[in-house]
């Protein structure tokens, strides 16, 4: 009787310290992994934007300054992305598509943004002809080095050009998010490479709505 007892005892106090334990593993690694989880901050508290100075698919000199009372949908990616940036750029602008139609004067409101980090090769004429491909709207920029690296740092865009054997064929590690800011520039949210352009619009009328 004791016996058992006492055993029963014992065994209560090992899955107290197992639980205890538990507990401690998991609080522990929480913090952790949420800062290792990856170089873009997106907490509210983050400043996300800035100003920003390049040239667009025509040549001319744009600023973020241009674009005040719009709100801007940003995205930073390079032309000769096989995947990722075409299918962000797709639900960016199929999400705008889809405003046009059913809510015009709001669509209106919202630039479509494409800023290249790949100024090596994304020249004004080569950002032109992929512009097209995505909306007559698209504002896609451009700049020197100095210019790109200052636009991605005020957004915390992560690019770094992959190693390659070629000079000319190479590829562009970089983080993948649409930045929706708001008529001064402020950051309001962003949406993830793989929202739809449904989600988008839907969330869109949200924000810039009313
Ligand atoms: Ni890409």
């Amino acid at each position: 009787m004791t016996t058992t007892r006492s055993l029963l005892i014992f065994g209560l106090g090992l899955l107290v310290l197992a639980l205890g334990a538990g507990a401690w593993f998991l609080t522990g690694s929480g913090p952790r992994g949420v800062a290792t989880s990856g170089s873009v901050v997106t907490s509210g508290q983050a400043k996300v934007g800035g100003p920003f100075a390049l040239i667009d698919q025509h040549g001319e000199s744009r600023s973020d300054a241009d674009f005040r009372g719009r709100h801007m949908l940003i995205y930073f990616g390079f032309t000769f992305c096989p995947d990722i940036c075409p299918t962000s750029l797709m639900a960016m602008t199929r999400a705008l598509d889809q405003l046009e139609e059913s809510a015009p004067a709001l669509a209106e409101r919202i630039v479509p943004i494409f800023i290249t980090v790949d100024p090596e090769r994304d020249t004004v004429e080569a950002n032109r002809l992929y512009a097209e491909h995505f909306h007559p709207r698209l504002v896609a920029l451009t700049g020197s080095e100095a210019q790109i690296a200052s636009a991605a740092k005020a957004y915390r865009v992560y690019y770094r050009k992959a190693e390659s054997s070629s000079a000319s064929d190479y590829l562009v590690d970089h983080s993948s998010f649409v930045y929706l800011m708001d008529g001064d520039g402020n950051y309001v949210t962003h949406f993830a490479h793989n929202a739809s352009a449904e989600e988008m619009a839907e969330k869109l009328v949200g924000y810039v709505g009313s």
